[in-house]
């Protein structure tokens, strides 16, 4: 049966969530906010998954207006700092991909120190895509390997953020597309699409198409 290593998830439809209750989006952010402290405690208390990639902030998203940016920059410092008692306790390794040079110095302090606290971490690797695009980490990708032999896919996969491949990729929030998100690692992925919108997700939701997941016949284009 196939195994779960690697869940990726695009956690979308926080806003609409909100507004179909009469809330300001960014109450959408709050409440998403703690669905990923479940599925993360989920995750890490799951031998079969050891990292679990979850898209925060994508480069495409600093188009939004001001507020919603500043308040999302706000609303990670603040998950960071609380979570890292949470995170040595269930043995959670925290990580960052994207290019987060482009946030406050302090923001990205905070990643830092929690990224080091957390290094002995065994039990799961959460990854946040933080100011996170395929593109902008393909061209990071190229321009750190500087050299002039002929490229592999090894050495490229190497220089890349998210160094593995992704099992399982799941969007919430109804749409049906990859929003520029790890578009090498999800080559062979299972994609599953759910109506259900971001803050509505749960542990139980995410068993079941684990429990899909393991009963795919996948082939990476060979033969049965
Ligand atoms: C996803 O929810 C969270 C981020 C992109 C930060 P959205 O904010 O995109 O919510 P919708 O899609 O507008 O409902
Ligand atoms: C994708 O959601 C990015 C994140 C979940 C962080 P968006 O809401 O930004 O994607 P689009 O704009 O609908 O493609
Ligand atoms: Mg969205």
């Amino acid at each position: 049966m196939n195994k779960p290593k690697h869940i990726a998830i695009i956690m979308d439809g926080n806003g609409r969530w909100a507004q179909k209750q009469g809330l300001k989006r960014i109450k959408g952010h709050e409440a998403g906010a703690e669905v990923v402290r479940s599925i993360t405690e989920y995750c890490a208390k799951n031998d079969e998954i050891n990292r679990l990639t979850l898209y925060a902030f994508s480069t495409e998203n600093w188009k939004r207006p001001r507020l919603e940016v500043e308040f999302l920059m706000k609303l990670l410092e603040k998950y960071l700092k609380k979570e890292l008692p949470t995170y040595l306790k269930n043995g959670i390794r925290f990580e960052a991909i994207g290019d987060i040079r482009a946030f406050s110095s302090n923001l990205q302090k905070t990643i830092l120190h929690v990224e080091e606290a957390t290094k002995k971490g065994d039990a799961l690797v959460q990854s946040l895509a933080l100011n996170y695009g395929s593109h902008n980490e393909i061209v990071r990708a190229f321009n750190k390997l500087k050299t002039k032999e002929n490229i592999t896919e090894e050495m490229l996969y190497n220089a890349l953020d998210c160094k593995e491949d992704v099992d399982i990729l799941i969007r919430t929030g109804g749409d049906k597309r990859l929003s520029n998100f790890l578009l090498w690692q999800a080559a062979y992925a299972e994609l599953f699409f759910l109506n259900t919108l971001w803050p509505d997700f749960s542990a139980k939701e995410l068993e079941k198409i684990i429990h899909k997941f393991k009963k795919i016949e996948r082939r990476f284009g060979g033969l049965k």
